[in-house]
């Protein structure tokens, strides 16, 4: 049995809904996930993830990238926060930025994004549209460490979805983003239980 001391602390940037915040916070209040909840940092003062934060009683704060004269000076203050609640694990649930490479050595293999598509397809911003548009018969979702690249590093989970030729964008998103949430608990449950290796790009799961 974990006690409190030897629990990771999970930590989550958002830019919108916080549906994937949400689903693995849940599960960490619950006790399903053994963490504990660090903070929830939002570049958009409105995002809907604040409210969900609030409800699970979750400390989140708006950091206003247009405040800062660099990238580096933002997630400077970015880290600055995550360190304040020691920050083991930070995941990237549905962050539209690129982070850069400041942060991502500072938390090496320790930030988690969840991308909308079979990795390495489909990088980048609207992944489910890409996908309808290409005119693919599968996609699906990843999770993986973010590293210096877009979308380009080690994976963790993947989960093939079926695109149907009814599907909209909509559609297509709706079953992704069910699966979505499904691969993010499990790969961060792997995590904070430690499962998970990294070697190179591989991810070896024990
Ligand atoms: C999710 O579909 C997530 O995979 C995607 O944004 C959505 C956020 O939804 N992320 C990316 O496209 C990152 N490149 P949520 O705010 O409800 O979790």
């Amino acid at each position: 049995m974990l006690n409190k001391k030897t629990k990771k602390t999970v930590s989550f940037l958002a830019s919108g809904r916080g549906s994937n915040f949400k689903a693995v916070a849940d599960k960490i209040i619950s006790g399903n996930i053994k963490a504990t909840p660090g903070i929830l940092i939002c570049d958009k003062p409105d995002a809907a993830a604040f409210e969900k934060a609030a409800k699970l009683g979750i400390d989140s704060i708006f950091i206003d990238p247009k405040a800062f004269a660099s990238k580096a000076d933002y997630e400077k203050e970015m880290i600055k926060h995550f360190d304040r609640y020691k920050t083991d694990y930070i995941v990237a649930a549905g962050y539209m930025r690129i982070l850069s490479d400041e942060i991502i050595q500072h938390y090496k293999n320790r930030i988690i994004n969840i991308h909308p598509s079979l990795l390495p397809a489909f990088q980048g911003r609207d992944a489910q549209n890409q996908a309808i548009e290409y005119g693919v018969k599968i996609t699906g979702c990843t999770t993986h460490f973010i590293d210096e690249g877009t979308d380009t590093g080690p994976i963790i989970l993947q989960r093939a979805i079926n695109v149907n030729k009814k599907d909209t964008v909509h559609t297509l998103a709706d079953r992704i983003l069910k699966e979505e949430h499904k691969i993010l608990v499990k790969s961060i449950k792997l995590l904070c239980d430690g499962k998970i290796e990294v070697r190179g790009r591989h991810v070896i799961i024990h």
